[in-house]
């Protein structure tokens, strides 16, 4: 039992915050820890007189942030100057994510790339590797090492890709099925089948990633969609007969529950629709649109509609490990849409888009991004106390919202004081 502030999320997503909270953890059948019972101090320490108490004055015990679009292979190429998407792809994203034919390399990513995501307080992310199946494979040791709930899939893309990173039509599927059957569902691991956007998939691989969508139901599904104009542009040039880009993915059998479209940002109604009907959720990536010029995602849009969505850094498009960064970023587009009355999102509507609401969008509610009773046990504990600004900050906020826009304004890796992962080995 963990005795310190307490922040969690109600089924409607709205926080639930116990200045004196206590946060009981115990171990199920398999060995993995989760949340027994979360509340206050006084309602919840009567009824587990006999636990083993670590008290954490000063703290905020919060659930792991689950960061719903990031590449591993792109850890290097952060901060990468490129007058677009495309140019960027071409001069940094493919050359790097060549090296990762490499086991030695790839594995030596994973390595700094999970110690970043667990020095930011990601505890779930949905990933991309790379075509290469060494990159998945370093991937999934590395997280499965860690005991984290992790998604990815080797990256499908079998045109419009230079040598080093183009892969093979027929092999590219007979691979994603060998890497499904060895890693989805191992303990916490999930395979995504993950054609990378199609302008980069001929028609039979993407025929081929649905007919897989299809025969495994419960794989994630991730690609990109309407991020650049210049994409879009290019999509409508390859697929003149599609209704829009969005509807490519549909006439492939991609949309379903479980399919996760990154940027989302030139979408009109009829797409919203499409992924709200078809259960498809977009990854919100703001620091990546900020960074690249791609364009502002339409927060106002999305909720009128009411499909599902969550925040994501999309590393190394964007530019930040830290959901604190990202939150930030959200907030600024979110400001830009204006459409929701007031300034922008509510910090704690934000703080929700990046872990449980994340979670569900990813079909992990209740799983994972909160810590109400049966959630595993992936926790922070948070020190507000860690930089001088953010204490004095924090010591004068005087709601929750205000507290936590403080943590999302001046907060970075240094306010994650712990990590704690449920299924630590
Ligand atoms: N579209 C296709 N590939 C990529 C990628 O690696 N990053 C981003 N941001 N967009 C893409
Ligand atoms: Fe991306």
């Amino acid at each position: 039992a963990y005795r310190a502030s307490l922040l969690r999320f109600d089924d409607a997503g709205l926080p639930v915050f116990d200045e004196d909270g206590l946060l009981v953890v115990a171990p199920d059948s398999a060995g993995r820890q989760r949340v027994l019972d979360a509340g206050s101090h006084a309602a919840v320490s009567p009824r587990h007189p006999d636990a083993d108490l670590t008290h954490l004055p000063g703290r905020i015990l919060a659930p792991g942030f689950v960061d719903m679009h990031i590449h591993f292979p792109q850890t290097d190429i952060i901060g990468s100057p490129s007058p677009g998407l495309l140019p960027w792809l071409e001069n940094y994203t493919f050359p790097a994510e060549a090296r990762f034919a490499d086991p030695a390399h790839s594995n030596e990513v994973a390595d700094v790339f999970f110690g970043e995501l667990l020095r930011n307080g990601v505890t779930t992310a949905l990933a991309f590797a790379t075509s290469h199946v060494a990159s998945v494979d370093a991937f999934f040791e590395g997280a499965e090492r860690r005991g984290l709930r992790m998604i990815s899939g080797k990256v499908l893309q079998d045109r419009h890709s230079p040598d080093g990173v183009r892969d093979e039509t027929e092999q590219s599927l007979i691979d994603s099925e060998a890497l499904i059957r060895k890693w989805h569902n191992t303990g916490r691991l999930g395979y995504a089948i993950t054609p990378r956007f199609a302008p980069a998939s001929t028609d039979a691989q993407m025929r081929g990633a649905g007919e897989l969508a299809a025969k495994y139901a419960d794989t994630w599904i991730q690609s990109h969609v309407a991020e650049n104009r210049d994409e879009v542009a290019w999509v409508r040039e390859l697929y003149p007969e599609a209704r829009s880009y969005l509807d490519v993915y549909a006439g492939f059998g991609l949309m379903r529950e479980r399919a996760v479209y990154a940027h989302c940002i030139y979408l009109d109604d009829t797409d919203r629709a499409l992924l709200r009907d078809t259960k498809t959720a977009a990854a919100v990536s703001p620091t990546s649109n900020l960074f690249l010029g791609s364009g502002f995602f339409d927060f106002g849009a999305a909720d009128r509609v009411g499909y599902p969505y969550g925040l994501a850094s999309d590393v190394g498009g964007g530019t930040s490990f830290s959901p604190f960064h990202t939150m930030m970023a959200a907030y600024y587009v979110g400001r830009e849409g204006q459409t929701k009355a007031g300034l922008s999102i509510a910090p704690s509507e934000l703080w929700w888009r990046h872990t449980g609401g994340a979670a569900r969008a990813l079909g992990l509610g209740g799983v994972v991004g909160n810590l109400q009773p049966g959630c595993e046990a992936d926790f922070l504990v948070l020190n507000p106390q860690a930089t001088p600004l953010l204490a004095r900050k924090a010591a004068r906020a005087n709601s929750l919202e205000e507290l936590l826009f403080a943590m999302i304004v001046l907060g970075d890796d240094r306010l994650v004081e712990r990590t704690v992962i449920s299924q630590a080995l």
